[in-house]
């Protein structure tokens, strides 16, 4: 039986994975393709002692990443390093030397995806990019096989395991983000800097890849409106219960008349809604198609065994049209002649929002803030407040009727200045259509 000869450049979390996989389900994986996928080469800064699995048999080991991308016989190379610049550097080296390139790297992705599809494609080889979002969900091959012919309307999705953790456990157990928080990185669910879970960018990126794959458009992280999850407080939660909905870090994409808006913030999500079901660290996205109407997927968002997964069937994938000759060469980034889901302001939205406070009690405090919805023609829809002992710091809610956003944005700004508010209005999108 024929071989096709693979090359990977990082034996951490997912490259472990993607080895194990590769050595324990080598009979399946070749029965499946009718051919073996050999790993030929690996680099990694630790190549030289790391253990292998020895079903895998006689593999190359170099601490030089150019050997592997370079090999003259290796056909694709897997870039598992992760960051923008070696890894990019890998992609184009291998692109450049023929060789059909597969990444789990959403940041780099996000950012350069189109530039390194258009030289793939100028260089007549492939790209594969499953495990680069929601790890085990195979939502690239949804987008981009399963339901590309449909039209997709908006798309909906829980893409950062670490943020889902912790918004589920203050949810559960009442405890406040930074406690949550510290028990996810003793536990190892959480970065020592957890800005990119917790700030949004990871979910970001993400959402610029899967929105690009869906829309056809090329979007960029800049073009998404973003915003953590870092000032969401158990009373939050018990003010979504009050309101029959809970609260998650929602990344999404919708086509309106005007453009697509996109936006990745914590928001208030009806308890009924399927997103709410997702909890812990798993992912989930939710697709409305004009024809299909709707999907939704639902997995394992990081990990090393199913983001391995993820890379050994685009191994596969790859590897079957290196033997059988089944191009894709379209880049899944952008139908450059569509044009019709330009990125607009997320501020050009019209929603229910939600309003937190919190304030140093003393008369007049609702009509002051009611003063200021009025000025910017927002209807108050309810007022709720908690029992509170503590008259130093009173938290209590307004939710708003559907506003502009930027009638929102402008009111809390000004009610940022009033002297009896502890902080800031906290203000959170009521996503009550899902
Ligand atoms: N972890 C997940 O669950 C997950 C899920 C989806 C996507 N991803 C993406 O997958 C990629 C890899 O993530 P990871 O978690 O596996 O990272 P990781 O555990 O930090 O592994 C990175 C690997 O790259 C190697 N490396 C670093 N610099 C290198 C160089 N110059 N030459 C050769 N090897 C080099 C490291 O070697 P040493 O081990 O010797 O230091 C390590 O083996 C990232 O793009 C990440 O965003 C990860």
């Amino acid at each position: 039986m024929d071989e096709v000869n693979v090359g990977i450049v990082g034996l951490g979390n997912v490259g472990s994975g993607t080895v194990t996989i590769l050595a324990e389900n080598a009979e399946q994986i070749a029965l499946k393709l009718g051919f073996r996928l050999r790993v030929k080469s690996v680099s990694s800064l630790d190549a030289d002692t790391r253990v292998l699995p020895e079903a895998l048999g006689a593999v190359e080991r170099t601490l030089d990443w150019r050997q592997v991308a370079t090999h003259p016989e290796v056909d694709i190379v897997v870039e598992l390093v992760g960051g923008t610049t070696i890894a990019r550097e890998i992609l184009e080296t291998a692109i450049d030397h023929k060789k059909s390139v597969i990444t789990a790297n959403k940041e780099l992705m996000a950012l350069c995806g189109p530039d390194i599809w258009d030289r793939a494609i100028r260089a007549g080889v492939n790209v594969a990019m499953e495990a680069s979002v929601a790890g085990g969900i195979p939502i690239h091959a949804v987008l981009r096989e399963g339901i590309s012919g449909d039209r997709v309307e908006a798309l909906y999705g829980i893409l950062n395991g670490t943020s889902n953790f912790i918004l589920t456990e203050i949810e559960k157990r009442g405890d406040s983000l930074e406690t949550v928080l510290a028990e996810a990185q003793r536990l190892g669910y959480a970065e020592a800097n957890p800005s990119a879970d917790i700030d949004g960018f990871d979910a970001r990126s993400k959402l610029a890849i899967l929105s690009a794959l869906a829309f056809g458009e090329r979007i960029t992280p800049s073009d998404i409106y973003t915003e953590g999850i870092r000032r969401i407080s158990p009373i939050d939660f018990q003010y979504a219960q009050r309101l029959d909905h809970t609260i998650r870090l929602l990344c999404a994409a919708r086509q309106t008349k005007d453009g697509l808006i996109l936006s990745v913030r914590p928001a208030l999500i009806p308890r009924s809604t399927i997103l709410a079901s997702v909890h812990g660290s798993y992912n989930a996205v939710w697709v409305k198609g004009h024809y299909g109407e709707d999907t939704f997927y639902y997995g394992r968002g990081a990990g090393s065994r199913p983001t391995g997964v993820a890379v050994v069937s685009d191994l596969m994938r790859v590897a079957r049209e290196i033997r059988y000759g089944h191009p894709e060469r379209v880049s899944p980034f952008a139908h450059e002649r569509l044009g019709e889901y330009n990125p607009i302001p997320v501020t050009r939205q019209k929603r229910a929002y939600y309003l937190r406070f919190r304030v140093v009690d003393r008369p007049g405090i609702i009509a002051a803030l009611a003063g200021i919805l009025s000025e910017k023609r927002i209807s108050l829809d309810a007022v709720l407040q908690l029992p509170c002992d503590n008259k130093g710091d009173v938290p209590f809610v307004i939710t708003v009727e559907p506003s502009p956003e930027q009638a929102v944005q402008e009111a809390v700004e000004k009610m940022s200045a009033l002297d009896f508010l502890l902080e800031p209005p906290l203000a959170l999108p009521m996503e009550t259509g899902l």
